[in-house]
């Protein structure tokens, strides 16, 4: 991805101050393990990359909002986001097993100092379960954005590259949402708020912003586009070779997610944006 890299926790650290000068006021981390593995044993690892991130960021950086993503497919040797049953004829994800492994990454996060837990594995019932860990672990007090309608798409390819997710078999269709249907995307939504989500999140951001819409008109929620990889490089691309204006169509796209309701935007962007804020 144009402009993105993986970084060591000392080198975010040097990404966030710049970032948090600029006006970035949070950060969403993603984590790369040196070793995957088939139980994701780096997700909830004490001393795994996002944890160490935490704390340095939190300590060094107390006033920066340090958001993190949960999932298993960055450390799972097979790239999908739960825990797979492999047999000869078939390969199906066990939904239920992999709830305890998701609630232990969101207690290891809490631990090491998150501010806000945000669940990307569409797992279901995964806010309910990750709530209660949390809630017995004493950080009642901790929010949950969950990534509500977050549909299979295609716009998810340079993400996968670059945190070296991609599945190594099949898709990610039998966890995430079918494109076409908005209907379903509202019965998410509703299910994580009722789970005790206290965020939630629209995913892809551009292509689906009749659903960013129907959620905040439906729940009044504080809600969350996110801007995807996809999306993000599709204006760089068009942009080197001189085709769109870089800032003219970013600002616009992100304009336009605020219109349709978000409150909240993820955007690999967000210095750059920033920055053309500043320069008014
Ligand atoms: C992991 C995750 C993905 C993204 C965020 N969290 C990849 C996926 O679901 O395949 C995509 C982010 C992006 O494309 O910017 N579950
Ligand atoms: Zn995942």
């Amino acid at each position: 991805m144009p402009g993105v890299a993986q970084l060591s926790p000392d080198e975010s650290l040097k990404d966030a101050e710049l970032a948090f000068k600029l006006g970035v006021p949070a950060v969403l981390l993603f984590g790369i393990p040196d070793k995957k593995d088939a139980k994701a044993s780096g997700a909830y690892a004490a001393t795994g990359v996002v944890q160490q991130t935490v704390r340095l960021l939190k300590k060094e950086l107390p006033e920066l909002l340090v958001i993190t993503d949960v999932c298993l497919c960055e450390y799972m040797e097979h790239g999908h986001c739960g825990i797979v049953e492999k047999t000869k004829t078939h390969a199906r994800i066990l939904n239920d097993p992999t709830l305890k492994l998701l609630a232990q990454t969101a207690v290891s996060h809490a631990d090491a100092g998150a501010d806000i837990i945000a669940p990307s594995d569409m797992m279901d019932g995964r806010v309910r379960v990750i709530r209660a860990a949390l809630d017995k672990s004493g950080f009642d007090d901790l929010a949950i954005m969950s990534y509500a309608a977050k549909f299979a798409s295609g716009f998810y390819g340079p993400f996968r590259e670059a945190a070296e997710s991609a599945p190594q078999f099949g898709d990610r269709r039998s966890y995430q949402m079918d494109p076409p249907n908005a209907r379903e995307a509202l019965r998410e939504v509703a299910q994580d708020i009722a789970e005790g989500a206290d965020i939630v999140m629209v995913k892809p951001a551009l292509a689906y912003l009749d659903v960013i819409v129907q959620v905040k008109r439906e729940f009044g929620y504080p809600t969350a586009a996110y801007a995807v990889s996809g999306e993000y490089t599709m204006i760089k691309a068009a942009a080197a070779k001189g085709w769109v204006d870089e800032r003219a169509v970013t600002m616009e796209s992100l304009l336009a997610m605020r219109r349709a309701g978000a409150d909240i935007l993820i955007t690999y962007s967000a210095r750059d944006v920033a920055r053309w804020l500043k320069e008014g």
